[in-house]
């Protein structure tokens, strides 16, 4: 059987951002933890099935089940930043187009781009920060781009912002159940207090920000990595009802 795919986007576009960051913690706390049913990180890599997903130096194959008949799961950051879509101007309603095959059908090269990099994958955790009490504009944006795409696949969301970001994951919920999304129930917040962001633009390679120790062990010591564990759990019990 092959693999299941999830994505775990990162939706804050500005430089410099925390997103990044956040991102890659969810990610190796998934891979790595032994609380998931999951073997060691076999550190294969897996080659981009479209030219605008990036990152795959981030993707890790885990072993769910050593039987060779059972299915793995990979893990691949995608981030939103590099899909590099533009305020939507899109001319057709994403979903009024056929179900089975969207793509062709859209009018822009960059969104047959995005629905080529979304239809690639069959479950999401959506790494977001609060903006304004909501999520930021582009990852509202990206949503709104594609229908069939997201429509069935299961999702899960991690919030962050001084205050843990919760009234963004309220909002992207609907956002999701919109979407036909069966969304998890388990939305980790993370408060971020002591870790800070350098003023004026980071160049690529400089996109890492480290974590302040203190906020990483305020988030273990309010049970926020087993909540994202168990987030991850979710998603593999909704992948296992297909
Ligand atoms: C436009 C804007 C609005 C924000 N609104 C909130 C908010 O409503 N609640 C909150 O806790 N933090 C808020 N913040 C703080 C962000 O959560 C924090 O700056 C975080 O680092 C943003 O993520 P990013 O750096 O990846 O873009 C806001 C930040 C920005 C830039």
């Amino acid at each position: 059987m092959p693999p299941k795919k999830i994505a775990i986007v990162t939706c804050s576009t500005r430089s410099p951002r925390l997103n990044p960051t956040i991102t890659r913690y969810v990610h190796d706390l998934l891979t790595h933890d032994p609380a998931l049913p999951t073997q060691q990180p076999s550190s294969s890599q897996n080659k981009a099935s479209s030219p605008n997903e990036t990152t795959t130096d981030t993707d890790t194959e885990i072993d769910i089940d050593p039987d060779p008949n059972s299915r793995h799961i990979t893990f691949t950051i995608l981030d939103l930043a590099a899909q590099s879509l533009p305020l939507y101007d899109e001319s057709v309603i994403p979903a009024s187009l056929p179900a089975s095959d969207p793509t062709p059908h859209y009018t822009r090269p960059h969104t047959r781009a995005w629905s080529a990099t979304v239809r690639a994958y069959d479950a999401f955790i959506f790494v977001t920060p609060q903006y304004n009490w909501s999520i930021p504009a582009s990852l509202k944006n990206a949503l709104d781009y594609l229908f069939h795409e997201w429509a069935g696949k299961p999702a899960g969301m991690v919030s962050y912002g001084s205050r843990g970001g919760g009234k963004a994951t309220d909002h992207l919920r609907a956002v999701l159940t919109g979407l036909r999304m069966r969304v998890v129930g388990t939305a980790p917040a993370l408060v971020i207090k002591y870790t800070g962001l350098p003023v004026g633009g980071l160049s690529e390679e400089e996109e890492r920000v480290d974590l302040d120790g203190r906020d990483v062990e305020g988030w273990r010591l309010a049970g926020l990595d087993g909540m994202m564990r168990n987030l991850g759990m979710e998603l593999v019990c909704e992948l296992d009802k297909e």
